[in-house]
């Protein structure tokens, strides 16, 4: 005897629904997109105890007449496209004829609807698939569908739903997306008969993200765009002080529809390499419009996903576009002041609260350069900076070097800089005409007053950033220059690290180093880049050499020589903890001024913090 049968038509909506219909949020999405294809230029959203009691969208679309509005809760039914031709140029949001049978299936609904042309409108009852009632009612033009008690005969499903809140904060994020995407309709959002969100058809982005999101991201965002190669790309990009340690601020829509891609998503991590720490995320909304034919939205039942059939091309736009954009931006993070100010000020008390005693040691720093400047530590170390710069609290002085000798790192890079023009070398008579007040503190930080207040920078971090700049610029001209070494350094090699170096011998020998073979495994190196004078050859070398053996296969060149320039630089540039002169301060600073993206050093960790005049003197009481 066969044990298969044929599921009833309830059977299979019902299995069907499973995959669009995951939580009451999803009603809310397809509901909702259902009456931007109908045209509406108003929707509003009423929820009820997070969706599990009530969802009902309300719109001014197209709306169906009697004989749609019967068809429209029968699997398989659509106004959207007709043959298979038209799936390859789909503009609506919707097309697979599923979402109102789905929702049918698994719920109690009601709607009302009445089109243009129709005198009234009419009603339709389902009770989770079967048409209880069919009758005329009295409405505007437009569609209300209200679905109650969602899975209410699914106890399974019905259990998976959780707390009011959380669904609420699924369905609040449906809503955010949708209306991301459509910001020129009027959009309404109530839970519980309280209003959540009321947006206007006429506000601007930015003043639709300061609704949805906040002031300070809508403030702190910078906008580009580009149009090339038929691809459209608007973008709103959050700066880097506002990152996030997770990518669920990044709202990518593709004509009108919010998309997860990986090639976007990866195309705006590249676009911010550098500029922010890797570990975080930016906030990100980019809006890009090209060709419907140029992608496949029927790979997935909810259609977040596309398929696109040039993903290089559309990965490299983006890219390009945004990387251009905040290379070109200067992205100075501004100070942030404790809120409450001090009523009266102590020079010997620290300047917020913290559990390092005024004067130690700023947290996080270590000797070997790198400078634990993160998120959580950041206004800790700016209130220490702080504090200290007022303690000492002589007068920043004017500094007028007359003709000390250039140390040792100077002058070798002058050398390196006479080559070129990309950068200038001050000589100690220059650097006495330049009146910049500066001063350096914990042998880590430079204090610098600029016009409208002061800033404070990372010495390593920013020198780091100046280095990267100049390696990578000189070594996209040419090789870079070297010295020989008086006593040959030799360092032992394995079989692979041998291979290693043979294979990458062109890239070696531009980045100016000698390194040749000098005895059963062992090489010696005999010339040394010139620009890299502050760090030691053998360490160097050591580290490039382990790149080349295993991380950095499988990297594209131009990766493998940025992530090798990257460690060039945090070798070769002035440590956390050195004592500096003031010509080489006085030389560091010109530099900054000169490079493009100085507020950031190359793993994306800030250089520079800004203090206004204005911020001090609210501060102080002083406004
Ligand atoms: N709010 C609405 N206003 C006007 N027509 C609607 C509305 N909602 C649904 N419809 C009609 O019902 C049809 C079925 O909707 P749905 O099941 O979501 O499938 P799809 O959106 O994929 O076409 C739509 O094609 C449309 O013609
Ligand atoms: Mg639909």
């Amino acid at each position: 005897m066969g044990q298969i049968v044929v599921l009833d038509q309830n059977m299979i909506n019902m299995i069907a629904a499973g995959e669009v219909i995951e939580r009451p949020a999803s009603v809310v999405k397809e509901l909702m997109e259902n009456s931007i294809d109908a045209g509406a230029t108003k929707i509003t959203v009423s929820i009820e105890d997070g969706g599990r009691k009530l969802m009902s969208v309300s719109d001014n679309g197209c709306g169906m007449d009697a004989e749609d509005l019967a068809k429209a809760f029968e699997p398989h039914t659509t106004s959207k496209i007709k043959t298979s031709k038209d799936l390859h140029n789909i503009s609506t949001l919707g097309f697979r004829g599923e979402a109102l049978a789905s929702i049918a299936s698994v719920a109690q609904i009601k709607a009302v609807s009445r089109a243009k042309e129709s005198a009234g409108a009419n009603c339709v009852e389902i009770d989770c698939g079967n048409k209880i009632n069919t009758s005329p009612a009295s409405a505007d033009l437009g569609t209300t569908i209200q679905v109650r008690d969602l899975f209410y005969k699914l106890p399974a499903r019905r259990k998976f739903l959780r707390t009011a809140n959380t669904e609420m904060e699924h369905i609040t994020e449906q809503f955010k997306r949708i209306s991301l995407a459509k910001k020129n309709l009027d959009m309404t959002l109530i839970h519980n008969n309280r209003e959540v969100y009321r947006l206007s058809g006429k506000e601007s982005f930015r003043q639709r993200i300061a609704e949805l999101f906040s002031s300070e991201i809508s403030e702190n965002l910078i906008d580009t765009e580009s149009d090339e190669k038929g691809i459209h790309i608007f973008a709103l990009l959050g700066t880097p002080n506002i990152s996030k340690t997770n990518n669920k601020f990044q709202y990518v829509f593709l004509n009108g529809r919010f998309i997860r891609d990986k090639f976007i998503s990866h195309a705006i991590k590249e676009a911010y390499r550098g500029i922010l720490e890797p570990d975080r995320f930016p906030i990100a909304f980019l809006f890009i419009q090209m060709p419907y034919e140029d992608y496949d939205v029927n790979v997935h039942p909810t259609k977040i996903e596309v398929r696109f059939y040039n993903a290089n091309l559309i990965h490299s736009q983006i890219l390009g576009c945004l990387r251009e954009k905040l290379l070109g931006t200067e992205l100075n993070i501004h100070a942030k002041l404790p809120t409450t100010a001090h009523t009266s000020f102590d020079p010997s008390t620290q300047l917020g609260a913290g559990p390092a005693p005024f004067g130690s040691e700023p947290q996080g720093q270590r000797q070997d350069g790198k400078y634990g400047l993160r998120a959580g530590h950041r206004s800790q170390t700016i209130t220490d900076a702080m504090a200290e710069f007022f303690r000492r609290h002589k007068p920043i002085q004017t500094q007028q070097q007359t003709g000390s000798a250039i140390m040792d790192y100077y002058s070798r890079q002058q050398t390196a800089d006479k080559q070129t023009t990309d950068t200038q070398a001050y000589s100690p008579a220059q650097i006495g005409s330049l009146e910049t007040k500066f001063l350096q503190i914990h042998d880590s930080y430079i204090v610098e007053q600029t016009d409208d207040g002061f800033i404070i920078i990372d010495q390593h971090a920013l020198h780091e950033r100046i280095l990267y700049e100049k390696l990578s610029n000189r070594i996209r001209n040419s090789k870079l220059e070297s010295q020989r070494l008086l006593i040959p350094e030799s360092l032992e090699i394995t079989d692979a690290e041998a291979d290693a170096i043979k294979k990458n011998a062109e890239l070696i020998d531009k980045l100016g180093i000698e390194l040749v073979p000098f005895g059963p495994r062992v090489y010696a190196i005999q010339a040394f880049p010139t620009l890299l004078a502050g760090a030691e050859a053998i360490d160097f070398a050591r580290d490039l050499i382990d790149l080349l053996t295993d991380k950095g296969v499988g990297l594209d060149p131009d990766r493998l020589l940025d992530e090798i320039l990257n460690m060039a630089a945090c070798k070769a540039a002035i440590k956390a903890g050195q004592r500096l002169s003031d010509s080489e301060i006085t030389q560091l600073l010109a530099d900054r001024q000169r490079i493009e993206c100085a507020g950031r050093c190359p793993h994306g960790r800030p250089t520079t913090i800004k203090f206004s005049l204005s911020d001090l003197e609210k501060q102080f009481k002083r406004t």
